[in-house]
């Protein structure tokens, strides 16, 4: 879709949203609490960002973009680049980190940018009227977004724990104790940077299965890149070799096929394509571990394959 920024505003440090409208004010594709969408952000760049507004609006979509110190283009893109009145493509929103609107507790663990699609759970649970806490962490009172609006929303059934590191000596939030102290049954929701979801996942590990959520933003292991296998396109009954240090994303864009794809590291979920035969090496952060124990799909940017073939659905 080819929308127009409507608005781009400062909602704290190196956080800024941009407010997406179609051109003409139609309503806009749907969305459940949780969903991201991709954005184009040039040169071939793809990102992805959560929608923050109430998934009732369709009349708009609202994302946050943190600017990352090390970005190669896209948030870096979006904070000098982008103005309001401009056009931007965009893709429908998809949702890996769907909410479970009937669960008898919820409890949100944010870090940072983190808090961009618990933001938008909170909203829906308030329209649900659930009860809800949130645990909200960053690193300076200044980084934090969205803080007003969390506290007004926090009203009606809500409780808000805000936690600034660097008000506490540089003390990270004791997850172990926030899990632990969460009801029996709760459902619980973390996003954030990597370390703290891995430290969020191990304190977690003995709570009951499906009742505990991650977001990943980024990638958590390294791409297999080591190439000397056969990659064969069923539907067409091409086989490509790939080389030492290509993805399989890599080598099928280089051979001139369309392959749907955004993140390259394994986190967007773009490129999930069905595998009929081999064995995926996943590297991705997107599959559920019975996903992958599974091996009938793949993230082509960052998997590889440990037999000798891989069919895929392609
Ligand atoms: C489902 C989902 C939702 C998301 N929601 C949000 C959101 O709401 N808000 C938000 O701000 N972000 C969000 N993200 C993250 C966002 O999509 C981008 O990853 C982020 O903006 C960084 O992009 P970038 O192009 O600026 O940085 P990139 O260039 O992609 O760099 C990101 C990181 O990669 C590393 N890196 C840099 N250069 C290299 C290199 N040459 N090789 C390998 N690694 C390198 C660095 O550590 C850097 O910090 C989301 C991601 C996903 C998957
Ligand atoms: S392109 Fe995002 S998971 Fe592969």
């Amino acid at each position: 879709m080819q929308l127009i920024i409507r608005s781009k505003t400062t909602e704290a440090e190196d956080i800024v949203s941009l407010e997406l409208a179609a051109p003409d004010g139609s309503a806009l594709p749907a969305f459940t609490a949780g969903a991201h969408i991709d954005l184009s952000l040039g040169k071939g760049l793809v990102r992805s960002y959560s929608l923050v507004n109430d998934p009732a609006e369709r009349h708009r979509y609202v994302v946050a973009v943190n600017r990352d110190p090390a970005s190669r283009g896209g948030s870096r893109h979006v904070h000098e680049a982008l103005r309001a009145g401009q056009a931007l493509e965009v893709s429908a929103p998809r949702n890996h980190f769907p909410l479970v609107e009937d669960a008898p507790h919820v409890v949100l663990i944010a870090g940072g940018i983190g808090i961009t699609p618990l933001l938008c759970m909170i909203r829906r649970l308030n329209a649900l009227g659930r009860a809800w806490t949130l645990h909200y962490s960053a690193r300076t009172r200044a980084k934090a977004a969205y803080l007003g609006v969390l506290r007004e929303l926090a009203e009606p059934c809500g409780r808000l724990d805000f936690h600034v590191v660097d008000e506490c000596g540089g003390r990270l939030p004791d997850l172990a104790a926030l899990v632990g102290a969460s009801p029996a049954g709760a459902h619980l929701y973390c996003c954030g940077p990597v370390p703290m979801l891995h430290a969020f996942e191990e304190a977690a590990s003995l709570r009951p299965p499906g009742t505990v959520h991650v977001e990943y933003f980024s990638a958590q292991q390294d791409a297999a890149l080591a190439g000397g296998f056969e990659v064969v396109l069923a539907r067409s009954g091409r086989s490509l070799r790939i080389q030492p240090g290509a993805s399989i994303l890599d080598a099928l864009l280089a051979d001139g096929l369309d392959v749907g794809h955004a993140c390259k590291e394994g986190v967007c979920g773009a490129c999930q394509t069905r595998v009929l035969e081999g064995t995926p090496d996943h590297r991705d952060s997107y599959l559920s571990p019975r996903e992958k124990s599974a091996g009938d799909a793949i993230m082509l940017c960052c998997s590889g394959c440990t037999s000798e073939k891989l069919v895929l659905d392609l």
